[in-house]
């Protein structure tokens, strides 16, 4: 078998690296979702770790030649347990893929299959994989204002409303927080077996011990899924629902700052469960090149360094919510506790879609969004999503931050009045626009102060 490298083994796969690398290098990513991996972990993800299969558990595995892999994955556990400051009754598990399969496993292990499950509604910040569905009048939910309850309707578009009844609870119409008084009422109607709090594009903290008093009072399983705030729970900077959830689950490749992967912590009782749903029920080998890469991402997670990040990346964003709101943007809830701002367009004029492709232009990549009470499809929703996790890893701060501000005004000034023109016309109009390409190339300047170590 041939040893060349990428380079010259295959030409066009490199090539496209090499323009992902440059992208990544030029432009500002404020996906709140994603970040910027050490070398240190990409080196762990990259390497022979990739070549052994070891389904089972540590000093437990159905194929020989475990002894390195077993040392890997349990100190992968032994770290996460730390960083988590888990309580001697909890336990880990690092073998789930990704945070779908992270929630469905914990479903598999402690559900029936029709059993209900209850999460927050997609639209105002939920997950997918919390069980969505909705009626097919149009290509978005039903839009029925001022309820804090949906029933999910005929369209099971998840495996996890296909398999589990699923129903939601909404935020408060008007503040668009979560109302707990409203979530309580709910579950004593509804009786779900499990109740989960988390999602994508809530931007406050939440009172897990609420959460977990309402959801212990209906005989529910309370399961926490904190995908997008594990890195900050960790580093101390926002509340943990460590020793009030039953189980909570991640993603590793957000605020965490690890390659993808999903860690499930829980009651040692109920991770029994969960392990036999991972595996034999729902997967196979686990990857251990990507645990061992979760192993060199918590290690460098339980520094001071990661604790000084993580309040960076919140300081960063409520500098971030704050400018824009002094350019006339509206943002949900009037600010964040975390790494993300949610951003109401609808008094612009120019909604998600537009916006966030005009932003590409001009170097700044974010994503279009939906928002509590929203009327708009998901593919053309009422909101943009932002984040500060990968521009803080570059070493970008505050007054960073007021210069982007800046900038998405500018390219909002530039398109607020696009809204009904055709998708590839404005694509065109917007690329060739001036001050869209000044903004790129000041973006640019920007990123070269603050490289990336690829
Ligand atoms: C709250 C929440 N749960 C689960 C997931 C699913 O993670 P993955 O994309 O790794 O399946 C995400 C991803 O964005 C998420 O935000």
């Amino acid at each position: 078998m041939s040893q060349k490298n990428l380079k010259s083994a295959d030409k066009d796969v490199y090539e496209i690296l090499k323009a992902e690398e440059k992208k990544q290098q030029e432009k500002l990513s404020m996906i709140p979702s994603e970040n910027f991996t050490s070398k240190a972990v990409r080196e762990a993800v990259g390497s022979v770790f990739m070549n052994k299969y070891s389904e089972g558990y540590p000093n437990a595995r159905y194929y020989e030649g475990n002894y390195h892999i077993d040392k890997l994955e349990l100190l992968a556990i032994e770290r996460a347990k730390k960083f988590f400051k888990l309580p001697k009754d909890w336990e880990v598990n690092v073998q789930a893929l990704s945070g779908s399969p992270a929630n469905l496993s914990v479903y598999i292990g402690l559900l029936k299959p029709g059993d209900k499950i209850m999460g927050m509604y997609l639209p105002d910040g939920g997950h997918l994989s919390h069980g969505w569905s909705y009626n097919p009048k149009s290509d978005s939910a039903e839009f029925v204002p001022n309820v804090m309850f949906y029933a999910g309707g005929k369209r099971k578009v998840n495996v996890t409303s296909k398999f589990y009844e699923a129903v939601q609870y909404k935020t408060d119409p008007k503040t668009k927080l979560l109302d707990y008084k409203e979530i309580e009422k709910i579950a004593k109607k509804e009786k779900p077996k499990m109740i989960i709090t988390g999602g994508t594009a809530y931007p406050r903290d939440i009172d897990y011990k609420r959460m977990s008093e309402i959801a212990h009072s209906v005989g529910a399983y309370y399961l926490a899924d904190i995908a997008h705030e594990a890195g900050l729970i960790g580093a101390g900077v926002m509340n943990t629902p460590v020793g009030y959830a039953d189980v909570v689950t991640m993603t590793t490749h957000k605020t965490l700052r690890c390659n993808r992967g999903a860690i499930i912590l829980g009651k040692a009782d109920l991770m029994k469960k969960i392990n036999r749903a991972i595996f034999p029920g729902l997967q196979g080998g686990p990857h251990n090149h990507s645990i061992a890469g979760i192993a060199v991402g918590l290690k460098e997670a339980l520094t001071p360094e990661f604790k000084k990040y993580a309040k960076q990346v919140v300081k960063n964003a409520q500098v971030l919510a704050k400018e824009l709101e002094q350019y006339g943007f509206e943002i949900i809830t009037g600010g964040t506790d975390k790494h993300l701002v949610l951003i109401d367009l609808s008094n612009k004029g120019l909604f998600g879609k537009k916006y966030a492709r005009a932003l590409d232009y001009a170097g700044i990549i974010a994503n279009m969004n939906t928002m509590p009470q929203e009327k708009r499809p998901p593919a053309d929703p009422s909101a943009l999503r932002v984040g500060t996790p990968w521009i803080t890893t570059r070493g970008m701060r505050e007054p960073e931050m007021k210069q982007i501000a800046k900038w998405m005004n500018e390219v909002m000034e530039v398109v607020k009045d696009w809204q009904d023109m055709d998708f590839t016309e404005f694509n065109t109009k917007v690329a060739n626009h001036k001050d869209v390409k000044r903004v790129a190339k000041e973006v640019s300047i920007l990123c070269k102060r603050y490289p990336l170590g690829i």
